[in-house]
């Protein structure tokens, strides 16, 4: 029997507090129009003392699993993609699951940057398709914000907080996460990094003072990475999957900036209209970002069963991939569940019992 992996849910977390642009030109040297016509950004949501990636991560959860109708007790596997996890260790993923009570599902954090919600995606559904787990929650979770150098104008103006996650389901329906490429090339580590709090650098006073545990980047030579793997990802992955670029109803790109989104649709040929946007509102939420703007484009009706869609990430490492999926819509037809070995045999049991009553009585007569 051929498993596969569908998406039966999806939920989101995105912190009250809104930074406009304006807002940011009060703080650094800076403007609106600036940061609109650059990035395609116009706000950003900033998370409250108090609130963590792993309180945005389990909301998002939460939902998904509401959606999907299914108890947490049910989840098998949590995977949390992210770069700001609440600790180095223990993993965000274990404080998920305990705060859902997720009590049989294993968990593990998951760091590929910006691409990390694809790699965990890609994760899940083929350890669902290969039969070792039957659910799994898939989340992206970040508060950026803590990790931004606030008096960078160059990085300050592109991220934001937020969480999005997905319910992974097996079926025998076909359908759901398709297939994926995922790549990297470790030579570009320097062009988008946080120094210190790893090993390398240990936080120290004088990591502090050189403002190392802030996140730094080469944003010229981020975008013409980005605009070069978007394409290539985008055209492999729907290679991979023997289809071609006019059966693809949809593109949910990582939500950086507006004219990489452009280049792409530019190189593959395709109308902007095409591609999943809200980087306007939230700004580059890295592993969220996706998931964020498939949540929405869901709500929306923007997306609809059937339809192939494909999810394109880029980010530090540099790492990149691309996942193709067939949109399931909140649930698939399912099969009722098996029923386990012992049951059956006490049903067949109460069965046999219930047939000799019957026929001792019509004996008896
Ligand atoms: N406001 C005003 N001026 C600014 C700002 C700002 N917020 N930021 C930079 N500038 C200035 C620069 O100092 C520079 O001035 P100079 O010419 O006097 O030196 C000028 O604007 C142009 O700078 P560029 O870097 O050439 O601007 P560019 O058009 O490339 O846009 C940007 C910069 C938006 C960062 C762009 O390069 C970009 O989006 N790169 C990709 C970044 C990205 O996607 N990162 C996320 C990766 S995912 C992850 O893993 C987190």
């Amino acid at each position: 029997m051929t498993r596969y992996a569908h998406i039966t849910g999806w939920g989101h977390a995105v912190p009250d507090q809104v930074l406009t642009n304006d807002d940011l030109a009060r703080r650094v040297d800076t403007s609106d129009e600036w940061i609109r016509s650059r990035t395609g950004i116009r706000e950003r949501r900033i998370a409250a003392p108090g609130e963590y990636t792993s309180t945005l991560a389990t909301r998002a959860a939460a939902e998904a699993l509401r959606m999907a109708g299914v108890h947490p007790r049910d989840v098998d596997l949590i995977i949390v993609a992210t770069n700001t996890p609440d600790y180095i260790f223990p993993a965000t993923a274990a404080l998920v699951q305990d705060a859902l009570g997720a009590s049989k599902a294993g968990a593990f954090d998951l760091q590929a940057a910006c691409t990390g919600f694809v790699y965990a995606l890609t994760i899940a559904a083929d350890m669902i398709k290969a039969g070792g787990i039957h659910t799994a929650l898939v989340i992206g979770a970040e508060t950026l914000s803590r990790i931004v150098d606030w008096e960078d104008r160059n990085t300050c103006v592109l991220f934001g907080d937020g969480a999005g996650a997905f319910v992974l389901e097996a079926a025998e329906e076909p359908g759901g996460v398709i297939t994926s490429v995922l790549r990297a090339d470790g030579s570009g580590a320097e062009l988008l990094m946080l120094p210190t709090c790893g090993t390398r650098h240990p936080v120290s006073p004088k990591a502090l003072e050189e403002r190392l545990q802030y996140l730094r980047m080469n944003g010229r030579e981020v975008f013409r990475f980005a605009t070069r793997v978007m394409n290539s990802a985008t055209r492999e992955v729907v290679a991979k999957a023997g289809l071609s670029l006019e059966d693809i109803h949809w593109i949910a790109p990582h939500q950086a900036n507006r004219r990489i989104i452009e280049a792409a649709a530019k190189a593959l040929k395709r109308p902007l209209d095409d591609f999943l946007l809200n980087l306007d509102r939230y700004g580059n939420t890295s592993t969220a970002s996706i998931p964020l703007v498939i949540y929405e484009a869901a709500q929306e009706g923007r997306i609809q069963p059937g339809q192939y869609g494909v999810l394109v990430a880029f980010g530090a490492g540099l790492i990149w991939g691309a996942t193709l999926v067939q949109w399931t819509g909140p649930r698939p037809a399912r099969k009722p569940p098996r029923m386990a070995w012992h049951r059956r045999v006490a049903q067949v049991g109460s069965w046999m019992r219930r047939v000799r009553r019957q026929v001792e009585g019509l004996l008896a007569r």
